[in-house]
């Protein structure tokens, strides 16, 4: 794979179509309603020896950031963690009795909102939590990561989570420029994220992750310019440059963005090719989809030996794994089943003290599913998918099963994003940044053919840049 990502506005304003992002297949929004949390329950007690991963969800935020499309509850009300945890603890052990907790966790995470929200104390007893009721890996590959947003650390915060054993942390930072940190309320310094960068490496935290956003009010491409430097020259080990998804009517926050402040679209694209021609020049690795790693960064290894995987976290190298999701809006995965928690705190609350697991919605794969799944999850990966692997998986003839979608991507092949041999087809260096329109071709449920509903694939997701 070689990492001269070639930039051509033209090809991708002509490319540049809504569409998911692909960390599931099917996606969240074509799961269905759950009538009860019967299917969660079989699928939580099936015995099998697969290694788990922990999704933990913390809503809270002490403010808001008005460009935020997370599920989150802004509040400085501290009790409101306090009784969020009780009803944590009993999801926890309602899906711990369930499952056979001699399953090693070879990975965990705690998202939002802002994991820090709650206070050393309250995180250290949650994990101590799951620590007595899951069996944690020790192996030096395990994963225990965190979100921190750098204005909630306690002195002590980041020490206390490296006791805790985790051992990678998630900054959110999104632009480093006064006048957009205003815009978006969003308002911390140069030398705060310096220092908790030193820290953390000093406590010896690996694979620090930063969170960039493009296309935030009043950003041109001098203003990101010199934010990319800054942050480059910090040299996190990994670097997510999310394009910002402005969805007004669907995150109440983005109202307070003034839209006349906004980068025009020519300048949005602009902005993000000055940011993949930095990153470039910086030395960092594209691993697809917004996120950026030093070549010697796990992911970047991952993605050369072709252990690479995608799921609801985004990239990983642990897709071996069940996936377990706890907290309000959290997503499970294991095996053919996809679960939802509800994403509001009302109805996960009451699903809980009801003692019922808190399943709002539920998605049965089927073999259709799979195999579109894993074209999908190959082209994202690794840029390539060989149709001999399909067939002897799934015991098909993949060009023939795919002759639709093969014809259909021939306006991309012509193009030269993709190659279709008759043995695979690949991403091309050009085709890199749309590979996501190369994916939708084997998605099933665009513009609901597959289950009937009628087109839910714009505005619901955001372009591709
Ligand atoms: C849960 S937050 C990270 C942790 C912490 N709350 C913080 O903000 O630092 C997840 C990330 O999603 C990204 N994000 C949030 N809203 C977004 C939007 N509308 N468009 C693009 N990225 C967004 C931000 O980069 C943010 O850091
Ligand atoms: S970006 Fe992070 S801190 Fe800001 S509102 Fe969203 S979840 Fe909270």
């Amino acid at each position: 794979m070689s990492d001269q990502l070639i930039w051509d506005p033209l090809m991708i304003q002509r490319y540049n179509r809504s569409g998911p992002r692909y960390t599931s297949y099917p996606t969240a929004i074509e799961f269905a309603p759950a009538a009860s949390d019967a299917m969660e329950r079989d699928v939580l007690s099936r015995r099998t020896s697969k290694p788990l991963s922990l999704y933990l969800h913390i809503p809270f935020c002490r403010h808001v950031c008005y460009y935020c499309g997370c599920n989150k509850i802004v509040t400085k009300d501290k009790d409101q963690a306090e009784e969020y945890l009780e009803l944590l603890y009993r999801e926890i052990d309602m899906k711990a009795a369930l499952v056979d907790t001699s399953r090693v966790v070879e990975q965990m995470h705690l998202g939002g909102g802002t994991p820090t929200f709650l206070s050393d104390d309250q995180l250290a007893e949650l994990v101590k939590y799951l620590r007595q009721r899951f069996t944690f890996s020790s192996a030096e590959s395990a994963d225990y990561s965190i979100e921190i947003d750098p204005r909630e650390l306690g002195p002590d915060t980041l020490s206390r989570l490296r006791e805790l054993g985790f051992n990678r942390v998630s900054f959110g930072v999104q632009d480093l420029d006064p006048d957009v940190q205003a815009a978006v309320n969003r308002v911390q310094s140069e030398e705060m994220i310096r220092d908790v960068m030193n820290q953390a490496r000093g406590l010896g935290f690996r694979s620090i992750n930063i969170d960039l956003i493009y296309g935030l009010p009043h950003q041109t491409r001098e203003t990101f310019a010199r934010t990319l430097e800054t942050i480059t020259d910090i040299r996190p080990d990994r670097l997510s440059v999310f394009n910002y998804a402005h969805l007004p009517q669907r995150f109440m926050p983005q109202r307070r963005i003034n839209t006349a402040d906004l980068p025009e679209p020519a300048e949005k694209l602009a902005i993000f090719g000055l940011a993949i021609q930095h990153m470039n020049e910086a030395g960092y690795h594209y691993v697809g989809m917004d996120h950026f790693a030093l070549p010697e960064d796990e992911l970047s290894v991952a993605q050369r030996s072709g252990q690479l995987h995608r799921n609801f976290q985004g990239y990983t190298t642990h897709g071996n794994c069940d996936l377990i999701g706890l907290g309000v809006s959290s997503i499970s995965q294991m095996g053919p089943i996809f679960t939802q928690n509800f994403t509001d705190l009302s109805n996960w609350s009451e699903a809980i003290r009801s003692n019922d697991l808190p399943t709002a919605k539920e998605c049965l794969a089927d073999k259709d599913d799979d195999i579109r799944k894993t074209m999908i999850m190959g082209l994202l990966c690794h840029l390539n998918v060989r149709f001999d692997d399909i067939d002897q998986r799934f015991m098909i003839n993949s060009r023939r099963y795919f002759a639709d979608e093969l014809a259909e991507l021939s306006g991309m092949e012509n193009d030269g994003l993709i190659r279709i041999t008759h043995e695979a087809i690949t991403v091309t260096d050009a085709g890199r940044l749309m590979v996501r329109q190369a994916c939708m071709a084997f998605d099933a449920y665009r513009n609901g053919s597959k289950n009937g509903s009628e087109d839910k694939e714009q505005p619901r997701f955001s372009k591709a840049i």
